[in-house]
């Protein structure tokens, strides 16, 4: 948001605030105060001029100026109400140079997922990719996709959602009928063999999503909880992950407390074959440890299927 709006905001913040003494504050003229109030009303601020100067009296519901108000994490928030894929414009800005952007939309009319796959984001949801230039060598990287289901996790659970995490990033409902999943995440990196040049943390929740548009094996917070404030949500995914990426390895211990397949009977796709056992723990930066007949075998990728018990 721009500097002077969001000083704007702290102002009124405190209580109402005459123009006058808004134009003393910020040092700007009293024109200038009055632009970037009328300015913010137009971003769906709802600032009312009482006899006791402007007073705050409703933020808007969701976008860009929505989320970064009151935001304790320090991104600055691109908002579209409907854009291709947020992960599309996320690498652009990337390879623009740009750092700690979050690429945030209300629809999404390309979304992907992994593998290329297609992923439905229709109104309501929230679809973001954050933009980030870490200071960590690329095959650590996948920490970074384990802080974003811990992130997207912790949203949810204090919306109400009891959700659990498949390995590696899924973040799931387990239902009688089957686990249905809330969140997809997908990273993307560009870089050399020991120095990453950015990343794309592109994190697609079904949130404010009628039961009617998701696919089968999709579930969302409103089906499960009802509509939550998807400003809040949002803000609270951010500043999880924000904290998680200060520490990347405590990410791990967040990970396990909210892990669906530690203790679960899995097959693993990956690369080199199927591998199936116990899932006992996860390592730094995101292995899985499977306990199979011939022993433990560490999995750093592929698909995990959870296993219904015989
Ligand atoms: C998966 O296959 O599970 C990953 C899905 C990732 C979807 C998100 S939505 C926001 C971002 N933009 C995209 O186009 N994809 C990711």
């Amino acid at each position: 948001m721009q500097a002077t709006r969001e000083r704007v905001l702290a102002a009124l913040d405190e209580g109402p605030v005459t123009g006058p003494d808004l134009a003393d504050r910020l040092d700007v003229s009293r024109s200038a105060v009055w632009k970037h109030v009328e300015a913010l009303r137009e971003a769906g601020f709802g600032i009312d001029s009482t006899d006791d100067g402007y007073v705050l009296s409703s933020v808007p519901e969701f976008g860009g100026p929505a989320v970064e108000y009151g935001l304790d994490a320090p991104f600055e928030v691109e908002y579209h109400d409907s854009i291709p894929s947020t992960n599309a414009r996320g690498r652009e800005l990337a390879t623009a140079g740009e750092s700690d952007v979050v690429v945030l939309a209300d629809e999404q009319t390309g979304g992907r997922g992994r593998l290329d796959r297609e992923w439905d984001s229709p109104s309501g949801g929230v679809w973001l990719s954050l933009v980030l230039r870490p200071d960590l060598p690329p095959t650590q990287i996948p920490v970074y996709t384990l802080a974003a289901a811990v992130s997207v996790a912790t949203a949810a659970r204090e919306a109400g959602v009891d959700a659990t995490i498949k390995w590696p990033n899924d973040v799931l409902v387990e239902t009688a009928a089957g686990d249905r999943k809330l969140c997809g995440i997908l990273t993307e990196m560009e870089g050399e063999a020991d120095r990453v040049s950015w990343v794309v943390v592109g994190i697609g929740v079904n949130v404010n999503v009628a039961s009617e548009e998701l696919p089968p094996e999709g579930t969302s917070v409103q089906e499960q909880v009802g509509a939550v404030d998807r400003r809040a949500f949002t803000q609270r995914l951010l500043e999880t992950f924000d904290d998680l990426r200060a520490d990347p390895h405590g990410v791990l211990d967040e990970w396990r407390a909210y892990a669906g397949t530690l203790g679960k009977q899995v097959r693993v796709e990956t690369p080199g074959g199927a591998v199936e056992g116990e899932a006992v723990d996860v390592e730094f930066p995101g292995t899985l440890l499977v306990e199979t007949e011939d022993g433990i075998v560490r999995v750093t990728a592929g698909d995990c299927e959870h296993l219904r018990p015989a």
